[in-house]
């Protein structure tokens, strides 16, 4: 069952007007008005195109032309399509209904979801002047980078944005070719001269394309704007062998940047000496506040250049709603009256949330009927299957909320607890035995939380039940699915943590038993996960270790977790994954200083996984000492020494 009944009165535009009646094909094009789901299947997150239409009409078209056009249209036309061909032919493309001034584009411009024939294309115009008329833009795709002639854009059409969805401008360009790099932009439709930067993109081979031997990935969580500098996505952004960014989440951060805490509400970090307090600054929980919050951090530089030069593929975390989300709170706040923040309570907040974020971001809706869903896939030819999960907006079970760690461990092993509710559950694993069906090699799973069973090490909050380790039997039956249809190959990708943590991954009972699983050899071992660290969220392990009690504290999780080969908890960065053929690599970058904007990285250590092997490749690093952080050596009874606060004596 999904969690939410949109039942709330929430979007005031909505009226009772029949949804049959045409929209004007130039909203329709424009996604963001039925995002993330349309007018039909949930009143509350969906905009009525024709009704916003018709007001335009009603504002700025010739009355006159109306009626005729409606007295015309009674000798068997649909008055309604009528008018809204005349109009398009007529008022669209040029503009004139159109506002007519200058257009700047603060936010430079996105692309995202690529298939292997189209791309969704974002951007966000701003009107020199104030307007209630529509803003037209002329998307342009393109084969070549500065070549806008008819030679060479394969695909071009134009699209209006309003204040309805705060002039977020997303579309979806079609008609491409697969594996083909495009650079795209938008100019204004009245003014040629008025144009966006320029962006790029590259299409996704065909699911059955059996040449293609090479994917690489940049993988990132956690950018948390007031506590640095996001350094991992310059750096990302100008490496020409990165094909796409995935960020699995906490893109953004829900609560106040400048360190005054107030009552009940979140307080991460202080971004005023670095001039990076976001707007508006105070805990984000209505539709404009979250607005605000996207738009001030894709202010950043270094996050518009990733966007711009590279698809991105996204899924959400908890704190692109709040911190600690689950189907009917977060961590801060629920539904009671007690539970409300800032006067909001937490569906309205969610609903506030969920269309900010398909506003913002170049995702597509996959399933327009069901307003929640960002979970989806994507065929890259027969090398990889891409699956991005929602393990926390969708329909996750109670979550810890740090008042109730006690009563979630009791029902951690609940069959009835899931993370990703049943239906995503089901599409999940049927899904995962078709990749194996479809011969593609690996099967990577952008997802938020860390999968393994994992002791933090702490006497008193052994393992994290805000992760997979609340839901046991959600983790059994996906291990199942892999286990009893031998599905090889599985790569699991993680973040959420503020940590790097890259491991075999075994079932919870593997834990101590080592005729299970061999923490030397990895025999036993079903598949490997990467958990990348956090593109600047503060690190889990304490803000204000010295580097020697940081890479003592990852010496000791890497003790006490067997199939943990790797941890650090000092560095800032990203991880990127390239898959072949024949085997995986993964490459831990490190920020040596997130204070200090286009600061060096480091490759702090990279693994290897054989195709088959469901392992790391032993040595783990290649024998070599990590940069940073701690590599698994040999497990030593830990239980029996002594913990001094740096290292173990
Ligand atoms: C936030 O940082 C600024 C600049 O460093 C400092 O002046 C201010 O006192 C800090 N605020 C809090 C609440 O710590
Ligand atoms: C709702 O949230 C408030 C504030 O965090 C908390 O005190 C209360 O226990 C919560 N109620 C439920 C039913 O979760
Ligand atoms: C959950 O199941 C595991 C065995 O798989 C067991 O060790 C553990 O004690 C159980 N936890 C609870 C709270 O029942
Ligand atoms: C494994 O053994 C250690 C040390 O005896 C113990 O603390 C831990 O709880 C065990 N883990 C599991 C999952 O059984
Ligand atoms: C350890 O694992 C082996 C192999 O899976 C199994 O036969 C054995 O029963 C397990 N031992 C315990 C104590 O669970
Ligand atoms: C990081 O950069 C900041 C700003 O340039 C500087 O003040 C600080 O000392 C640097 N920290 C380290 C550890 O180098
Ligand atoms: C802890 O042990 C390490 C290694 O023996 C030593 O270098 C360090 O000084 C000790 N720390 C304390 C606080 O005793």
């Amino acid at each position: 069952m999904q969690g939410l009944t949109f039942t709330l009165p929430f979007l005031a535009l909505l009226s009772a007007v029949a949804v049959s009646v045409s929209a004007l094909p130039q909203l329709e094009r424009n996604i963001a008005y039925r995002s993330p789901s349309r007018i039909q299947f949930s009143r509350d997150l969906a905009h009525d195109v024709g009704h916003i239409g018709r007001n335009i009409r009603k504002r700025h078209l010739d009355e006159q032309r109306t009626l005729r056009i409606r007295a015309r249209g009674k000798g068997g036309y649909n008055p309604a399509d009528q008018l809204a061909a005349d109009y398009d032919g007529e008022w669209g493309s040029d503009g004139k209904a159109a506002y007519r001034g200058k257009v700047s584009f603060p936010y430079n411009v996105a692309s995202g979801d690529p298939y292997d024939d189209s791309a969704i294309l974002w951007t966000h115009p701003v009107a020199a002047e104030e307007t209630d008329k529509p803003i037209c833009l002329r998307y342009q795709t393109s084969t070549k980078p500065d070549d806008w002639s008819a030679a060479s854009v394969v695909d071009t059409n134009y699209a209006w944005t309003t204040s309805e969805v705060d002039y977020s401008f997303k579309v979806e360009t079609t008609g491409l070719k697969p594996k083909t790099q495009y650079w795209y932009r938008f100019q204004a439709c009245h003014d040629k001269s008025q144009v966006s930067q320029t962006g790029s993109f590259k299409t996704i081979p065909e699911a059955d394309d059996a040449h293609v031997d090479k994917l690489r990935l940049a993988v990132f969580s956690c950018s948390n704007l007031p506590f640095g500098y996001f350094n991992a996505y310059q750096h990302a952004s100008d490496r020409e062998a990165t094909d796409y960014a995935v960020h699995v989440g906490d893109y953004i951060y829900e609560a106040r940047g400048d360190g005054v805490k107030v009552p009940g509400q979140n307080t991460y970090g202080n971004g005023t000496a670095l001039n990076r307090v976001p707007r508006p600054n105070h805990e984000i929980v209505t539709l404009d506040d979250y607005r605000q919050r996207y738009a001030s951090y894709r202010e950043d530089k270094s996050l518009q250049a990733l966007h711009a030069s590279k698809a991105w593929f996204l899924v959400w975390d908890d704190h692109e709603v709040a911190d600690n989300a689950y189907n009917h709170g977060t961590a801060d706040g629920n539904n009671t009256a007690s539970g409300e923040v800032e006067g909001v309570r937490f569906t309205e907040r969610k609903l506030a949330a969920v269309k900010a974020y398909f506003e913002w971001m170049p995702i597509r809706q996959v399933d327009t009927t069901d307003s929640l869903r960002i979970w989806r896939q994507f065929h890259y030819g027969k090398l990889a299957d891409l699956f991005l999960l929602d393990t926390r907006n969708f329909d996750r079970d109670i979550t810890d909320v740090y008042w109730n760690t006690d009563a979630i461990t009791a029902v951690s092993n609940d069959t009835a607890r899931s993370l990703m509710g049943g239906k995503q559950e089901k599409w999940f694993y049927d899904n995962l035995i078709k990749s194996k069906q479809r011969g593609a090699t690996w099967k990577i799973v952008g997802q938020q939380i860390i999968v393994n069973p994992t002791s933090y090490g702490q006497p008193t909050f052994p393992v994290n039940r805000d992760s997979w380790d609340g839901y046991n039997a959600n983790r059994r039956r996906f291990f199942d699915t892999l286990t009893k249809n031998k599905i090889d190959d599985t790569i699991l990708l993680a973040g959420d943590s503020h940590a790097a943590w890259v491991s075999d991954t075994i079932y919870e009972e593997y834990v101590n038993n080592t005729s299970a699983y061999d923490p030397e050899s990895g025999r036993g071992s079903i598949a490997v996960e990467f958990a990348g660290t956090a593109v600047s969220s503060p690190s889990s392990y304490g803000q204000k270790l010295t580097p020697a009690q940081y890479t003592a504290a990852a010496a000791k999780l890497v003790s006490i977790n067997p199939a943990l080969k790797f941890a650090d908890g000092q560095y800032r960065g990203y991880f990127e994954l390239e898959v072949t053929k024949r085997e995986a690599n993964a490459y831990f970058y490190g920020i040596v200083n997130n204070t200090m904007p286009n600061s060096d990285e480091i490759v702090l250590a990279s693994f290897n996984v054989k195709k088959g092997a469901n392992k790391l490749t032993r040595p783990i690093n290649g024998g070599q000492a990590p940069k940073g952080g701690a590599l698994q050596s040999k497990v030593v009874d830990y239980a029996k020494q002594k913990w001094n606060g740096t290292a173990f004596a």
